[in-house]
Order: structure tokens, then C-alpha cells, then sequence
């Protein structure tokens, strides 16, 4: 009762400030000029630069004429105290402006890449993560980042799969929330939180050939059930503002789709919120050849729904035109300028231009101690332990002084941005503290000596690359050591945007390197620092042990140290499939089954090649613990229910192993008889269940009418009567299942 009243009090109080906002904000656009209407519309970069380079001439001159509303990438607390004094004092309405950042996985204290963290499967410690950063970059200034980025992905190729959720759209919808929740806190005013930027709107991470700023094409079905539900998880969520995508979508580039702006996010969704291009993404229009210049660019993106214009200057130089040639009009302008507006009062930057400026916040609140110890349990939470022969992992203590060697290009690096990402913005570009980061080395040497172990590292290549070494390094220094650390990977330079591969193999010798480690006959454990899915088949048959290890920031090595020593338990799993072969791409586990499903390599007139297994190297969901979990059989009181009645099952799982360990259980579903060809698996609810040694646990899942309705051959969103399976189990493949039947 007590919290409906809390509730029902928020929510009153919550209309009255938008009421107040409203009439303020209408004040406000009723002094305005047109060139201060665009100039609100107007954002521009700062001393970062992640896109193809704009003339910044003179910033403050802009600020003074009211050409700019919003700033990006500033990491100099100071000059935005400044650049905020001129807009406030110096301006004819003193409106102040906002600052923008990547906060892309951390903004001082470097947590590990987003797709790694999607790896934990822990929704409350993304969140806490999300919440932190935020933290930290409110109290340098920033007001606003871009981010979360929820860009359903099933290409490896794609440099950017780093920063999204992996592959499914279910788990991309929590996580997408889970990072609005922790980014803008309760209120946006409150100068703690920033306001979230959900992007890429939309399609982003189907590029072909995984090529960045790529041609998008798909159906309708595809983009309303794969990549448009974390969006719309973000909006629902709260999420102050969205950013336009670079690609074209069935043709249409995503800043003037009206399709997906006006139909989709604020029509049939509601959503009321402010959308920023993407760096130019208006000016692009015209070298996709969609919009002739600036004015019809301008007129375009503007009509399609699109508010901010970033970095591209394209609104400053043909908005007005597009108003003067009645491809616009001014109610249209009002309207974007009305939501920069009221984000603004939002964040309180109108009641205090200076509230996230505050030098006080800003020595104290960035790089606290606990915002490491959040970051180690992060990075020991993200990891993937893909295989363990013979249990040589845990790594256990000695008593006889035996002998451990850390090898390869990552196991003691400083190159530039190693075990994190090119996305590290709040550290600069280049010249950053490298010591900030434990490396593997680092974390595992002093944790592995207090076991009685003598350990030796050897870094192989200058900073982190990995072509430069010669085998006879390797060789020689794994001369006379019981166990090998191998670390190998990619260089933390090579993820994010602008860095797709061709290739997905373990880059560079690196694979060499590792058959000559196993000549030596002793155990191997490999440690890859990857930002995507990889192909390392010789590895996986021959190396004893592997761990998925992601870039994981500052605490790599402690994280790291905490798995291997057996301090903690693995319990990350993959959010996206890992192929054996670039061939197979996309390679994902919610396919459809086609006419003609191969099961065995081999079968002609089957859907597979000739020269590869249509299966993945490591599925969606896979991960393996030191503490096998058993799973029952899945029983359920109905095996028949109606169409609008939920479908409840039980299992139990029970923890044999030594250790205690949190088992993630997945429950997924599949359609067999529906209106349209439904996927052979889809993920639709995972428990995180903690489990002593010896703990046994029954748990239930419910499977609802909305859990099985799909979006039609009419486009509806629908159940309908039918058989369906249902799988409980500890990754996509690793399944226990049980047929039930859906009636009228
Ligand atoms: C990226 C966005 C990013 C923006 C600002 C663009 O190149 O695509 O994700 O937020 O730059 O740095």
C-alpha cells in the first residue's frame, strides 16, 4: 500500500515538473530566433574525434553566436566550465548546453567490453557498472552518453559486435533496460546520472559482409523480432534520447527513415524522447545518395523525425533553406527544438548550468577503490571457460615448487589500449596511464607464488602485436615449466567502430605460437583477449584448457588470477555463437530450420558444405564451471493448456561439483506448426540460480501467451493454437526438452 502511494507520488510529481517544464519551454521558443532554433540543433566535437575529421573553428566564437546547443567529446573539465560561462552569460537567452560522451564501457575506471559483460548474464551488474560510469563522467562534466549501444549482431566480422549484447534479441532487451536503469538512475536531474543515448536506430548490426557503415537489407519480420526489441526495451525503459544509425535500411538511410522514427519509435511505441544523428549520419544522406545537399538532407532527416544534427554542421547550413523553400516547416523545427529543450531542463542544467561541473564531485568521485573491486568481479564474471581437460584448471597449490610460464604477445602488455578498446574515450586517445591496468602477468604472478608456485613471464613482441616474435622465444622459454598461461589475441586498437576484419582467425603467428608451447608436452591454458567471436579450431582440439577472457580493462589480471586460482567460479556464458569457420557467417543459434536440415556432415541434398560442419565451434549460451550442474527431466502438471494460458514448467538442478558455483539456466522455446517458419530455438527466460556443493534446487519457468506470439504473415503480434517444444538447459545446445500442445 505504502509503495503504491510512493508510486502514485512520483507520478504526480513527475507531471507537474513536465507541466512546469512545458510552459517554460514554450516561454522560452517564443523569444527565440530562427538561427537560434538551429543553433539549439546544432552539436558539435570536441577535442576527440572518432569520425571522418569536421573544421571546429574557434568553438567559443560559435557558443557566443548561439550556433551550438550540445557539445561531444570534451575530456578537459575546465574548458567546459568555460564553454558553459558563454553560453550562460554571454548568449542572448543564456541557454546552457549539454556535453556529450562515448561512455562506451567505463569513463576513468575501464570495465570489461560490453559484449563481455553481456557474457555474465547479470543484469544487476551491468547496471551497477552502467551506474559507475556514469558517476564518474557526470562528475567530469559530461551530461549525456552515447550509450548503450543495442545493436543485435551475428557477424564477427563487425568491429563493433564489442559493444553491443551478442545475438539475441531477448537477452539484448534486458540488457538494453538494465543500462538505461543504471545510466540515468531515478532522475535525470540528479547530477550523478547521465541521460542515455540508445543506438544505433536502427539495423546497424546487420551490415553485410560485416563491413562498417554497411548496406542494410531485411524483412519486416526480421527487423521488428530481432533488432527492434531492445530498442524498444530502452524506450520503454525511460531512455532520454536515441541515435540515428549510419547504414540505409531497405534502401532508406536510418536518419531520414520515417518508417522507423515517426511509424515505429514515436508512433506506435510513444516514445517522446530527443534523437541525435549519428557523427554526419545527415550529411551522409548525400553520399548515399539519397538527398542532393545540405538543404535536402536537412529537409529529409527533419521530416523523417531526426532532432540533433552531430558534427556534420548540415541542419546550420540547410535547415534554413529547407524553411525558406517549404520543405519544412516551422512547426517542425519547434518541435525538435522543443525536445533539446526540455532534455535540458531535464538534466536541471537550467536551474544550475554548472551542476555537472562541480570541482568538488570531480576530485572525489572518479577512480574510487570501489569502483576497481566492481571491475574485478566484472572482468571474473565475463569470462568464458570454453573447455578444461583433465581438470587443469582450477590451478592447484604445490607444495614442490613446480613451475608456471606466462607466455605470448598479452601476457605483460603495453600496447596502446590493450585488454580494453579504441572506446576508452575518457582516457584520451593515446596518451593514457597504461599502468592503470593489471595485466595478466601482473594479477597472476603474486597469486600464483602465494601457491608455491615459481613463475616466469615472457612477454613476447613489443606492445601487444603480434607478428614480431620468433618462435625460438616461445620455445626457449618454456623450457623445463609444468604448466603454460599462453595469452593471445587481438590488440585492444583493433575493436570497436571502424575496425572490421576479413578474417576471423586467431590473428597473426599467434596460433604458431601455441604448437610450439605444446611440443613441450605439458598443460597449455590459453587466454584469449578477443572484442569478437574467433576461429582457433587447431586450439580448441589441442590445447588442454581455454578461456574466453574478452578485453577486460583495468582488472584483467586480478579477475583473471581470481578465476584461475579457483577463488571464484566460471559462470559466464556466450552471448554470441563462435564459429568454426568464417564461411558459416552469420552463424547464429536462433535460425530457422529450413526444408532441408542437415544432421550429419556430409548428407548431400541436405542444407550444408561440402568442406565444413554446419555447426558452430561453441554455441550461444555455452560456458562451462568448475561445478557440473545435473538437470532433471522437465516435467509439467499440463502438457495441454489453452491459447491465452501460460505454460509453467519445472526442473531441478543439482550442483555435483566440489565448488559453489551460480548456473545460469536457459529456457527456450520452439514453435512448430505456426503461421510462419519460427526459429528451432529462441531464448525466452534464464535463471541465475546459486548453488552450494551438493544443492539441489527446483526451479520454474513460465512460458506466456506474449513469450509465444510472433509477428505474423499479416505483420501482426500473435500466439496461435499449435504443437511447441520446450528446452531447459545449461547453453542453446546442452538441453533437456518436452513437446507441448497449445489449443483453441
Ligand atoms: C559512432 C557513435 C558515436 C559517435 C560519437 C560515431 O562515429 O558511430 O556510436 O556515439 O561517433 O563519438
Amino acid at each position: 500500500m505504502r509503495l503504491i502511494f510512493y508510486f502514485s507520488f512520483v507520478f504526480l510529481l513527475q507531471n507537474i515538473s513536465f507541466a512546469q517544464n512545458n510552459a517554460k519551454i514554450e516561454a522560452l521558443l517564443a523569444k527565440m530566433t530562427l538561427d537560434e532554433k538551429i543553433g539549439q540543433l546544432n552539436q558539435v566535437p570536441g577535442d576527440i574525434s572518432t569520425g571522418t575529421d569536421v573544421k571546429v573553428d574557434n568553438i567559443l566564437v560559435q557558443i557566443r553566436e548561439g550556433k551550438i546547443g550540445s557539445l561531444l567529446s570534451h575530456t578537459n573539465f575546465d574548458n567546459k566550465i568555460i564553454m558553459q560561462q558563454v553560453a550562460v552569460k554571454e548568449t542572448r537567452l543564456g541557454i546552457p548546453l549539454i556535453f556529450g560522451f562515448d561512455v562506451i564501457h567505463g569513463y576513468k575506471t575501464i570495465f570489461p567490453i560490453p559484449l563481455a559483460q553481456a557474457a555474465s548474464w547479470n543484469l544487476k551488474l551491468i547496471e551497477n557498472i552502467e551506474q559507475v560510469s556514469a558517476m564518474e563522467a557526470a562528475a567530469d562534466g559530461q551530461n549525456w552518453t552515447f550509450s548503450p549501444m543495442v545493436d543485435v549482431t551475428r557477424d564477427p566480422r563487425w568491429g563493433r559486435a564489442m559493444e553491443g549484447a551478442g545475438e539475441d534479441p531477448y537477452l539484448g532487451s534486458l540488457i538494453a533496460a538494465a543500462r538505461v536503469r543504471g545510466t540515468q538512475g531515478r532522475s535525470l536531474s540528479d547530477p550523478t546520472t547521465l541521460a542515455a543515448c540508445v543506438k544505433h536506430y536502427a539495423g546497424y548490426g546487420f551490415i553485410e559482409a560485416g563491413r562498417d557503415y554497411n548496406t542494410v537489407d531485411m524483412s519486416e519480420q526480421r527487423l521488428r523480432e530481432i533488432v527492434l526489441p531492445p530498442f524498444k526495451a530502452a524506450a520503454k525503459a525511460d531512455a532520454a534520447t536515441f541515435m540515428n544509425a549510419f547504414n540505409t535500411l531497405n534502401g532508406t538511410p536510418a536518419s531520414m527513415n520515417k518508417h522507423l522514427i515517426t511509424d515505429i519509435l514515436r508512433g506506435e511505441w510513444n516514445w517522446k524522447g530527443m534523437i541525435v544523428s549519428d557523427w554526419n549520419s545527415f550529411g551522409e544522406t548525400i553520399v548515399h545518395g539519397a538527398a542532393a545537399d545540405d538543404e535536402d538532407a536537412s529537409a529529409k532527416c527533419l521530416n523523417a523525425g531526426s532532432d540533433m544534427d552531430m558534427a556534420g554542421g548540415t541542419f546550420q547550413r540547410g535547415l534554413k533553406k529547407a524553411l525558406e523553400n517549404g520543405k519544412v516547416t516551422q512547426a517542425q523545427i519547434d518541435e525538435a527544438v522543443r525536445r533539446v529543450l526540455r532534455l535540458k531542463f531535464e538534466l536541471g542544467l537550467f536551474d544550475d548550468p554548472y551542476k555537472y561541473l562541480n570541482k568538488e564531485r570531480h576530485k572525489t568521485n572518479i577512480e574510487k577503490k570501489e569502483y576497481r573491486t566492481l571491475a574485478r568481479t566484472a572482468v571474473a564474471e565475463s569470462m568464458v571457460l570454453l573447455k578444461n581437460n583433465n581438470d587443469v584448471l582450477p590451478i592447484k597449490p604445490t607444495t614442490t615448487k613446480k613451475k608456471i610460464l606466462i607466455v605470448g604477445p598479452y601476457a605483460d602488455s603495453r600496447g596502446n589500449k590493450d585488454y580494453m578498446s579504441f572506446w576508452t574515450l575518457g582516457l584520451g586517445m593515446r596518451d593514457y596511464d597504461s599502468t592503470k591496468v593489471v595485466t595478466p602477468a601482473q594479477g597472476l604472478k603474486p597469486a600464483l607464488e602465494a601457491m608455491g608456485y615459481e613463475v616466469k613471464v615472457a612477454q613476447l613482441g613489443k606492445n601487444g602485436t603480434y607478428d614480431v616474435f620468433a618462435q625460438k622465444d616461445a620455445y626457449e622459454a618454456s623450457a623445463g615449466v609444468d604448466l603454460i598461461i599462453a595469452c593471445v589475441g587481438e590488440q585492444g586498437m583493433n575493436c570497436g567502430e571502424s575496425r572490421s576484419v576479413a578474417d576471423i582467425h586467431l590473428p597473426g603467428n599467434q596460433e604458431e605460437m601455441l604448437k610450439t608451447l605444446k611440443t613441450r608436452n605439458v598443460p597449455v591454458v590459453m587466454v584469449l583477449f578477443n572484442s569478437r567471436p574467433l576461429v582457433f579450431n587447431w586450439a580448441s582440439e589441442n590445447i588442454d584448457a581455454i578461456v574466453v577472457a574478452w578485453q577486460p580493462g583495468f582488472e584483467t589480471g586480478n579477475g583473471l588470477a581470481d578465476l584461475l586460482t579457483g577463488k571464484t567460479n566460471f559462470t559466464g556464458r556466450l552471448p554470441i555463437t563462435f564459429p568454426r569457420n568464417l564461411g558459416q557467417v552469420p552463424l547464429y543459434y536462433n535460425h530457422l530450420s529450413t526444408g532441408r536440415p542437415q544432421t550429419k556432415f556430409g548428407t548431400l541434398w541436405t542444407s550444408g558444405y561440402l568442406d565444413s560442419e554446419t555447426t558452430p565451434a561453441y554455441p550461444f549460451g555455452f560456458g562451462l564451471s568448475y561445478s557440473p550442474v545435473d538437470y532433471s527431466e522437465i516435467r509439467a502438471e499440463r502438457s495441454t493448456i489453452g491459447n491465452d494460458e501460460t505454460f509453467v514448467a519445472n526442473i531441478t538442478v543439482t550442483n555435483n561439483g566440489k565448488m559453489a558455483v551460480d548456473e545460469i539456466v536457459q529456457c527456450y522455446i520452439r514453435d512448430l506448426s505456426a503461421d510462419i517458419a519460427r526459429p528451432v530455438k529462441e531464448l525466452k527466460s534464464f535463471l541465475r540460480v546459486h548453488l552450494e556443493p551438493g544443492d539441489s534446487k527446483p526451479l520454474q519457468f513460465n512460458i506466456s501467451p506474449e513469450d509465444r506470439s510472433y509477428w505474423n504473415q499479416d505483420l501482426k503480434f500473435k500466439c496461435d493454437p499449435g504443437q511447441m517444444t520446450l528446452f531447459i538447459g545449461s547453453s542453446s545446445e546442452k538441453v533437456k526438452k518436452m513437446e507441448f500442445n497449445v489449443v483453441k
